[in-house]
Protein backbone atom coordinates (compact mmCIF):
# COMPACT_ATOMS: atom_id res chain seq x y z
CA UNK A 1 0.00 0.00 0.00
CA UNK A 2 1.58 3.35 -0.75
CA UNK A 3 1.29 5.94 1.88
CA UNK A 4 2.89 9.24 3.24
CA UNK A 5 4.58 9.30 5.86
CA UNK A 6 6.33 12.26 7.71
CA UNK A 7 8.79 11.44 10.60
CA UNK A 8 9.79 14.52 12.44
CA UNK A 9 13.34 14.34 13.50
CA UNK A 10 14.55 11.76 11.90
CA UNK A 11 18.20 13.55 11.26
CA UNK A 12 18.91 12.38 14.83
CA UNK A 13 19.99 9.28 16.81
CA UNK A 14 16.89 7.34 16.70
CA UNK A 15 15.14 9.48 13.70
CA UNK A 16 18.14 8.63 11.45
CA UNK A 17 17.98 4.74 12.62
CA UNK A 18 14.13 4.97 11.99
CA UNK A 19 14.16 6.77 8.67
CA UNK A 20 16.81 4.27 7.16
CA UNK A 21 14.63 1.36 8.61
CA UNK A 22 11.54 2.40 6.82
CA UNK A 23 13.41 3.66 3.25
CA UNK A 24 14.66 0.23 2.89
CA UNK A 25 11.81 -1.90 4.84
CA UNK A 26 8.87 -0.13 2.50
CA UNK A 27 10.08 1.34 -1.36
CA UNK A 28 6.35 1.70 -1.59
CA UNK A 29 5.88 4.40 1.09
CA UNK A 30 7.24 8.08 0.93
CA UNK A 31 9.62 9.01 4.12
CA UNK A 32 9.31 12.67 4.40
CA UNK A 33 11.97 13.36 7.03
CA UNK A 34 11.36 17.26 8.69
CA UNK A 35 13.97 18.54 10.71
CA UNK A 36 15.19 21.34 12.07
CA UNK A 37 18.82 20.16 12.11
CA UNK A 38 19.80 21.77 15.70
CA UNK A 39 22.56 20.56 16.86
CA UNK A 40 21.59 17.54 17.58
CA UNK A 41 20.48 16.75 14.12
CA UNK A 42 22.96 15.77 11.25
CA UNK A 43 22.08 14.62 7.69
CA UNK A 44 25.43 12.62 7.69
CA UNK A 45 23.56 10.22 9.48
CA UNK A 46 21.41 8.91 6.36
CA UNK A 47 24.32 9.73 3.77
CA UNK A 48 23.49 6.36 2.19
CA UNK A 49 19.56 6.47 1.75
CA UNK A 50 20.11 10.50 0.63
CA UNK A 51 19.30 9.66 -2.82
CA UNK A 52 16.42 6.40 -1.83
CA UNK A 53 13.88 7.46 -4.85
CA UNK A 54 11.39 7.50 -1.52
CA UNK A 55 13.15 9.65 0.55
CA UNK A 56 12.69 13.36 1.10
CA UNK A 57 14.27 15.53 3.20
CA UNK A 58 12.58 19.48 4.28
CA UNK A 59 14.57 21.83 6.41
CA UNK A 60 11.76 22.62 9.09
CA UNK A 61 10.90 23.63 12.96
CA UNK A 62 7.77 21.69 14.10
CA UNK A 63 6.75 25.19 16.02
CA UNK A 64 6.06 26.72 11.99
CA UNK A 65 2.98 26.18 11.62
CA UNK A 66 2.66 27.63 8.55
CA UNK A 67 5.71 25.35 7.20
CA UNK A 68 3.74 22.17 8.74
CA UNK A 69 0.51 23.27 6.49
CA UNK A 70 2.71 23.04 3.21
CA UNK A 71 4.25 19.62 3.83
CA UNK A 72 0.95 18.16 4.70
CA UNK A 73 -0.31 19.57 1.57
CA UNK A 74 2.47 19.03 -0.93
CA UNK A 75 3.10 15.90 0.58
CA UNK A 76 -0.49 14.31 0.95
CA UNK A 77 0.71 12.84 4.36
CA UNK A 78 -1.46 10.16 5.66
CA UNK A 79 0.98 9.12 8.55
CA UNK A 80 3.13 10.65 11.27
CA UNK A 81 5.79 9.83 13.29
CA UNK A 82 6.67 12.23 15.85
CA UNK A 83 10.56 11.93 17.56
CA UNK A 84 11.50 15.69 17.01
CA UNK A 85 12.65 16.87 20.50
CA UNK A 86 15.38 18.71 22.45
CA UNK A 87 16.75 15.19 24.34
CA UNK A 88 19.14 16.15 27.04
CA UNK A 89 18.24 16.19 30.39
CA UNK A 90 21.03 18.27 31.49
CA UNK A 91 20.39 20.87 29.00
CA UNK A 92 17.14 21.14 30.11
CA UNK A 93 18.27 21.82 33.40
CA UNK A 94 20.28 25.25 32.26
CA UNK A 95 17.63 26.17 29.21
CA UNK A 96 14.10 24.57 30.89
CA UNK A 97 12.28 27.22 27.87
CA UNK A 98 13.76 25.81 24.90
CA UNK A 99 12.23 22.28 25.94
CA UNK A 100 8.66 23.63 26.74
CA UNK A 101 8.83 25.41 23.08
CA UNK A 102 10.16 22.27 21.28
CA UNK A 103 8.16 19.41 22.66
CA UNK A 104 5.58 20.62 24.23
CA UNK A 105 4.25 23.58 21.73
CA UNK A 106 5.91 22.07 19.39
CA UNK A 107 4.22 18.73 19.39
CA UNK A 108 0.59 21.03 19.91
CA UNK A 109 2.12 22.69 16.36
CA UNK A 110 2.42 19.48 15.04
CA UNK A 111 -1.15 17.64 16.57
CA UNK A 112 -3.26 21.21 15.26
CA UNK A 113 -1.11 20.45 11.85
CA UNK A 114 -2.37 17.13 11.30
CA UNK A 115 -5.84 17.68 12.45
CA UNK A 116 -6.46 20.53 10.23
CA UNK A 117 -4.96 18.68 7.35
CA UNK A 118 -7.18 15.16 7.96
CA UNK A 119 -10.31 17.46 8.12
CA UNK A 120 -11.78 14.73 10.42
CA UNK A 121 -11.59 11.95 7.92
CA UNK A 122 -9.04 9.82 10.38
CA UNK A 123 -10.26 6.57 8.40
CA UNK A 124 -6.37 5.23 7.30
CA UNK A 125 -4.57 8.01 9.15
CA UNK A 126 -2.21 7.69 12.19
CA UNK A 127 -0.21 10.29 14.73
CA UNK A 128 2.48 8.59 16.12
CA UNK A 129 3.88 9.83 19.10
CA UNK A 130 7.62 8.75 20.21
CA UNK A 131 8.30 9.12 24.11
CA UNK A 132 10.12 8.51 27.43
CA UNK A 133 10.01 6.20 29.86
CA UNK A 134 11.59 9.67 32.28
CA UNK A 135 7.89 10.78 32.47
CA UNK A 136 7.10 8.11 35.13
CA UNK A 137 9.67 9.66 37.65
CA UNK A 138 11.81 7.01 39.28
CA UNK A 139 11.58 3.69 40.75
CA UNK A 140 13.45 2.60 44.06
CA UNK A 141 15.89 -0.52 44.15
CA UNK A 142 12.80 -2.66 45.18
CA UNK A 143 12.31 -4.61 41.61
CA UNK A 144 9.32 -2.69 40.79
CA UNK A 145 8.98 -1.44 37.23
CA UNK A 146 6.74 1.12 34.96
CA UNK A 147 3.55 -0.10 33.37
CA UNK A 148 1.32 2.01 31.01
CA UNK A 149 -0.86 2.22 34.08
CA UNK A 150 2.35 4.23 36.65
CA UNK A 151 1.33 7.45 37.39
CA UNK A 152 3.39 10.49 35.52
CA UNK A 153 5.56 11.71 37.63
CA UNK A 154 8.41 13.54 35.74
CA UNK A 155 10.88 15.55 37.38
CA UNK A 156 13.29 17.31 34.99
CA UNK A 157 12.40 19.98 32.67
CA UNK A 158 12.76 17.00 29.99
CA UNK A 159 10.34 14.75 30.94
CA UNK A 160 8.17 17.01 32.31
CA UNK A 161 7.64 18.45 28.78
CA UNK A 162 7.98 15.24 27.27
CA UNK A 163 4.72 14.11 30.01
CA UNK A 164 3.34 17.22 29.19
CA UNK A 165 3.41 16.07 24.99
CA UNK A 166 1.96 13.17 25.81
CA UNK A 167 -1.30 14.41 27.51
CA UNK A 168 -1.49 16.69 24.85
CA UNK A 169 -1.38 13.51 22.42
CA UNK A 170 -3.68 11.68 24.27
CA UNK A 171 -6.16 15.02 25.22
CA UNK A 172 -6.34 14.83 20.98
CA UNK A 173 -7.25 11.43 20.93
CA UNK A 174 -10.32 11.71 23.90
CA UNK A 175 -11.55 15.41 22.04
CA UNK A 176 -11.43 14.71 18.69
CA UNK A 177 -11.15 11.24 18.29
CA UNK A 178 -8.06 11.43 16.80
CA UNK A 179 -6.29 8.64 15.78
CA UNK A 180 -3.33 8.32 18.04
CA UNK A 181 -0.96 6.29 19.67
CA UNK A 182 2.01 6.95 21.79
CA UNK A 183 4.65 4.51 23.34
CA UNK A 184 7.56 5.31 25.92
CA UNK A 185 10.49 3.82 25.58
CA UNK A 186 13.69 3.06 28.41
CA UNK A 187 17.19 4.37 27.45
CA UNK A 188 18.28 3.55 23.40
CA UNK A 189 22.04 2.77 22.76
CA UNK A 190 23.48 2.39 19.24
CA UNK A 191 25.66 4.39 16.39
CA UNK A 192 25.10 8.14 15.41
CA UNK A 193 23.81 8.63 19.25
CA UNK A 194 25.37 12.87 19.99
CA UNK A 195 28.33 12.24 22.14
CA UNK A 196 26.47 14.32 25.10
CA UNK A 197 24.95 11.10 26.22
CA UNK A 198 26.72 8.63 28.45
CA UNK A 199 27.54 6.23 25.85
CA UNK A 200 28.97 8.12 22.97
CA UNK A 201 30.31 10.75 25.39
CA UNK A 202 32.34 7.77 27.27
CA UNK A 203 33.87 6.25 24.27
CA UNK A 204 35.12 9.38 22.89
CA UNK A 205 36.48 10.33 26.36
CA UNK A 206 38.47 6.86 26.51
CA UNK A 207 39.36 7.45 23.11
CA UNK A 208 41.20 10.55 23.91
CA UNK A 209 42.18 9.16 27.24
CA UNK A 210 39.48 12.03 28.92
CA UNK A 211 38.49 12.04 32.07
CA UNK A 212 35.05 10.00 32.54
CA UNK A 213 32.41 12.13 34.65
CA UNK A 214 30.28 9.98 37.08
CA UNK A 215 27.67 11.79 38.36
CA UNK A 216 27.36 10.94 42.12
CA UNK A 217 28.08 7.26 43.30
CA UNK A 218 27.25 6.09 39.56
CA UNK A 219 24.20 3.97 41.32
CA UNK A 220 21.92 5.37 39.07
CA UNK A 221 20.41 2.64 37.04
CA UNK A 222 18.87 2.40 33.48
CA UNK A 223 16.84 -0.02 30.70
CA UNK A 224 19.49 0.02 27.47
CA UNK A 225 17.71 -1.00 24.44
CA UNK A 226 19.32 -1.33 21.28
CA UNK A 227 17.86 1.74 18.63
CA UNK A 228 17.07 -1.33 16.17
CA UNK A 229 14.60 -2.99 18.60
CA UNK A 230 13.30 0.50 19.24
CA UNK A 231 12.78 0.70 15.80
CA UNK A 232 11.28 -2.39 15.34
CA UNK A 233 8.79 -1.30 18.22
CA UNK A 234 8.16 1.65 16.22
CA UNK A 235 7.63 -0.39 12.99
CA UNK A 236 5.15 -2.73 14.95
CA UNK A 237 2.88 -0.10 17.08
CA UNK A 238 2.55 2.32 14.04
CA UNK A 239 1.16 -0.64 11.54
CA UNK A 240 -0.70 -2.63 14.16
CA UNK A 241 -0.71 -0.43 17.65
CA UNK A 242 -4.77 0.10 18.77
CA UNK A 243 -5.44 4.36 18.30
CA UNK A 244 -5.93 5.91 21.94
CA UNK A 245 -3.44 3.17 23.64
CA UNK A 246 -0.01 3.71 24.93
CA UNK A 247 2.88 1.32 24.48
CA UNK A 248 5.92 0.88 26.78
CA UNK A 249 9.17 -0.51 25.21
CA UNK A 250 12.42 -1.79 27.30
CA UNK A 251 15.56 -3.97 27.07
CA UNK A 252 14.51 -5.84 30.45
CA UNK A 253 18.41 -4.65 30.32
CA UNK A 254 19.54 -2.78 33.87
CA UNK A 255 22.69 -1.76 34.37
CA UNK A 256 23.53 0.78 37.20
CA UNK A 257 26.03 3.62 35.70
CA UNK A 258 29.08 2.70 37.30
CA UNK A 259 28.84 -0.98 36.25
CA UNK A 260 28.05 -0.18 32.30
CA UNK A 261 30.71 2.50 32.47
CA UNK A 262 33.38 -0.59 33.55
CA UNK A 263 32.11 -2.59 31.19
CA UNK A 264 32.45 0.11 28.18
CA UNK A 265 36.29 0.79 29.86
CA UNK A 266 37.28 -2.99 29.19
CA UNK A 267 35.59 -3.47 25.74
CA UNK A 268 37.31 0.09 24.59
CA UNK A 269 40.55 -0.70 25.63
CA UNK A 270 40.80 -4.51 23.91
CA UNK A 271 38.61 -2.97 21.19
CA UNK A 272 41.51 -0.07 20.60
CA UNK A 273 44.74 -2.58 21.63
CA UNK A 274 45.44 -1.21 25.28
CA UNK A 275 46.29 -2.98 28.07
CA UNK A 276 43.06 -4.29 30.10
CA UNK A 277 42.71 -1.80 32.94
CA UNK A 278 44.70 1.36 30.74
CA UNK A 279 41.61 3.81 31.45
CA UNK A 280 40.35 2.53 34.69
CA UNK A 281 41.97 6.00 36.11
CA UNK A 282 40.04 7.68 33.63
CA UNK A 283 36.98 7.62 36.30
CA UNK A 284 35.71 10.41 37.82
CA UNK A 285 32.76 11.19 40.70
CA UNK A 286 31.64 14.45 40.22
CA UNK A 287 28.61 16.70 41.30
CA UNK A 288 25.56 14.51 40.92
CA UNK A 289 22.83 15.67 38.22
CA UNK A 290 20.05 18.02 39.80
CA UNK A 291 17.04 16.01 40.66
CA UNK A 292 18.59 12.97 39.22
CA UNK A 293 16.02 9.89 38.76
CA UNK A 294 17.45 7.04 40.71
CA UNK A 295 16.13 3.93 38.26
CA UNK A 296 14.30 3.38 35.36
CA UNK A 297 12.90 0.27 34.23
CA UNK A 298 10.41 -0.95 32.02
CA UNK A 299 7.77 -3.67 32.13
CA UNK A 300 7.14 -4.18 28.09
CA UNK A 301 4.88 -7.17 28.30
CA UNK A 302 1.57 -5.08 26.80
CA UNK A 303 4.27 -4.72 24.02
CA UNK A 304 4.95 -8.28 23.75
CA UNK A 305 1.52 -10.11 24.81
CA UNK A 306 -0.69 -7.90 22.38
CA UNK A 307 1.64 -6.93 19.33
CA UNK A 308 4.71 -9.91 19.32
CA UNK A 309 7.22 -8.08 20.02
CA UNK A 310 10.69 -8.42 21.71
CA UNK A 311 14.08 -6.92 22.04
CA UNK A 312 16.35 -9.36 20.00
CA UNK A 313 20.01 -7.64 20.04
CA UNK A 314 22.14 -9.34 22.92
CA UNK A 315 23.70 -6.33 25.01
CA UNK A 316 27.51 -7.72 24.80
CA UNK A 317 27.41 -7.69 21.00
CA UNK A 318 25.28 -4.61 20.93
CA UNK A 319 27.35 -2.25 23.44
CA UNK A 320 30.59 -4.10 22.11
CA UNK A 321 29.24 -2.98 17.86
CA UNK A 322 28.47 0.57 19.32
CA UNK A 323 31.96 0.36 20.47
CA UNK A 324 33.48 -0.40 17.95
CA UNK A 325 31.12 1.84 15.57
CA UNK A 326 32.19 5.19 17.46
CA UNK A 327 36.29 4.11 17.06
CA UNK A 328 35.71 3.29 13.37
CA UNK A 329 33.94 6.50 12.66
CA UNK A 330 35.86 9.01 14.94
CA UNK A 331 35.47 11.33 11.80
CA UNK A 332 31.90 11.31 12.81
CA UNK A 333 32.73 12.23 16.12
CA UNK A 334 35.05 14.77 15.92
CA UNK A 335 32.84 16.69 13.24
CA UNK A 336 29.75 16.43 15.63
CA UNK A 337 31.94 17.86 18.78
CA UNK A 338 33.26 20.44 16.15
CA UNK A 339 30.50 21.85 15.25
CA UNK A 340 32.23 22.09 11.45
CA UNK A 341 28.62 19.85 10.52
CA UNK A 342 25.76 22.69 11.26
CA UNK A 343 27.62 25.21 10.12
CA UNK A 344 28.57 23.06 6.70
CA UNK A 345 24.80 21.99 6.73
CA UNK A 346 23.81 25.87 7.63
CA UNK A 347 25.16 27.16 4.08
CA UNK A 348 23.92 24.12 2.16
CA UNK A 349 20.39 24.77 3.08
CA UNK A 350 20.28 28.53 3.63
CA UNK A 351 17.65 30.05 1.41
CA UNK A 352 15.87 26.84 0.52
P1 LIG B 1 18.20 13.60 19.29
O1 LIG B 1 18.44 14.76 20.19
O2 LIG B 1 19.35 12.76 18.85
O3 LIG B 1 17.48 14.10 17.95
C1 LIG B 1 16.44 15.05 17.96
C2 LIG B 1 16.20 15.50 16.53
O4 LIG B 1 15.11 16.44 16.55
C3 LIG B 1 17.39 16.22 15.90
O5 LIG B 1 17.59 15.76 14.57
C4 LIG B 1 16.98 17.68 15.90
O6 LIG B 1 17.55 18.44 14.84
C5 LIG B 1 15.47 17.56 15.76
N1 LIG B 1 14.75 18.74 16.30
C6 LIG B 1 14.95 19.32 17.51
N2 LIG B 1 14.13 20.38 17.63
C7 LIG B 1 13.40 20.45 16.49
C8 LIG B 1 12.37 21.31 16.03
N3 LIG B 1 11.95 22.35 16.78
N4 LIG B 1 11.81 21.08 14.81
C9 LIG B 1 12.24 20.05 14.03
N5 LIG B 1 13.23 19.22 14.42
C10 LIG B 1 13.80 19.41 15.64
O7 LIG B 1 17.07 12.72 20.01
P2 LIG B 1 16.90 11.14 20.09
O8 LIG B 1 17.70 10.61 21.20
O9 LIG B 1 17.02 10.58 18.73
O10 LIG B 1 15.37 11.07 20.55
C11 LIG B 1 14.32 11.11 19.59
C12 LIG B 1 12.99 11.03 20.32
O11 LIG B 1 12.91 9.83 21.07
C13 LIG B 1 12.76 12.17 21.31
O12 LIG B 1 11.40 12.56 21.21
C14 LIG B 1 13.05 11.55 22.66
O13 LIG B 1 12.30 12.15 23.68
C15 LIG B 1 12.61 10.12 22.43
N6 LIG B 1 13.33 9.10 23.24
C16 LIG B 1 14.69 9.05 23.25
C17 LIG B 1 15.33 8.06 23.99
C18 LIG B 1 16.84 7.94 24.01
O14 LIG B 1 17.37 7.11 24.76
N7 LIG B 1 17.57 8.68 23.20
C19 LIG B 1 14.57 7.13 24.73
C20 LIG B 1 13.18 7.22 24.68
C21 LIG B 1 12.57 8.20 23.93
P1 LIG C 1 22.05 10.15 29.70
O1 LIG C 1 22.76 9.43 28.60
O2 LIG C 1 22.15 11.64 29.76
O3 LIG C 1 20.53 9.66 29.65
P2 LIG C 1 19.31 9.95 30.70
O4 LIG C 1 19.69 11.00 31.65
O5 LIG C 1 18.24 10.39 29.77
O6 LIG C 1 19.05 8.61 31.34
O7 LIG C 1 22.58 9.59 31.08
C1 LIG C 1 22.48 8.20 31.43
C2 LIG C 1 22.92 8.06 32.87
O8 LIG C 1 24.32 8.38 32.97
C3 LIG C 1 22.20 9.00 33.82
O9 LIG C 1 21.97 8.34 35.06
C4 LIG C 1 23.18 10.15 34.00
C5 LIG C 1 24.54 9.48 33.89
N1 LIG C 1 25.62 10.31 33.33
C6 LIG C 1 26.83 10.43 34.01
O10 LIG C 1 27.04 9.85 35.08
N2 LIG C 1 27.80 11.21 33.45
C7 LIG C 1 27.63 11.88 32.27
O11 LIG C 1 28.56 12.61 31.82
C8 LIG C 1 26.39 11.72 31.57
C9 LIG C 1 26.14 12.43 30.28
C10 LIG C 1 25.41 10.93 32.14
Amino acid sequence: MQRNILITGGAGFIGSHLVRHFVRKYPEYRIVNYDKLTYAGNLENLKDVENEPNYVFVKGDICDEAALAAVFAKYDIDGVIHLAAESHVDRSITDPLAFARTNVLGTLALLQAAKTAWKGEYEGKRFYHVSTDEVYGALGFDGSLFTEKTPYAPHSPYSASKASSDHFVRAFHDTYGFPCVVSNCSNNYGPYQFPEKLIPLFVNNIRHSKPLPVYGKGENVRDWLYVGDHCKAIDLIFHKGVSGETYNIGGNNEWSNIDLIRLMIRITDEELGRPSGTSDSLITFVKDRAGHDLRYAIDSSKLQRELGWKPEMPFERGIRETVRWYLDNGSWLDNVTSGAYIEYYEKMYSGR
